[in-house]
């Protein structure tokens, strides 16, 4: 299917994510000082970027895991059906994990993997999500942490997609259709 031309308008700079990051990576730190070794759940892809950005500021023991649930495919609107497409390699029964996503839109995705986890019986389940759009939501999900609540844009970079290009902007930006 052939692209719309667009441009990106730059949301929030680089600079900006990485003073929040290492905020977020401090109250992290105060909830999970007593941890053996926190599991660190990314989900793929579009959280990778920040995954990676939030374990250098963690002062923690760690190790770091991925998961992947069936997500938007190339088109802007969520399948809300979610089905799990590679699980987890690490037993969480027992132990603290934190689940990081890049953003939460709807709520289908993160209500969907935090309940199918919670089936394994972790310790603590916490979740932390870079953007959040709130106007969106149409399931009951709040994240523990969320680096910025954002209005109902479609945004690209830092890890996240459209159609799978613009991960590899440093920035979040925002998608602006532009006519031909
Ligand atoms: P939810 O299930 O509707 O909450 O959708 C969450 C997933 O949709 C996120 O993990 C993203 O992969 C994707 N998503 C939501 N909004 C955007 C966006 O603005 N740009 C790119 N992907 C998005
Ligand atoms: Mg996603």
């Amino acid at each position: 299917m052939p692209q719309r031309p667009y441009m990106i308008d730059q949301l929030i700079s680089a600079k900006a994510i990485a003073a929040r990051i290492e905020s977020l990576a401090r109250e992290i730190g105060d909830e999970f000082r007593d941890t053996d070794k926190l599991v660190v759940v990314g989900l793929l892809r579009g959280s990778f970027v920040f995954i990676a950005d939030l374990v250098r500021e963690l002062d923690l023991p760690v190790e770091v895991d991925f998961l992947e649930a069936s997500s938007y495919g190339d088109a802007m609107e969520s399948s809300r059906e979610v089905r799990i497409l590679k699980d987890l390699r690490a037993a969480i029964e027992g132990r603290d994990v934190l689940v990081v996503e890049d953003i939460v839109d709807t709520g289908h995705t993160l209500s969907h993997v935090t309940r199918y986890l919670m089936t394994r019986k972790p310790a603590r389940l916490k979740t932390i999500a870079l953007l959040d759009k709130p106007s969106r939501r149409e399931v009951d999900f709040t994240a523990d942490w969320i680096g910025f609540s954002i209005p109902d844009e479609f945004v690209v970079g830092y890890g996240i997609d459209f159609a799978q290009r613009n991960r590899n902007l440093p920035f979040i930006g925002k998608v602006r259709f532009t006519e031909d």
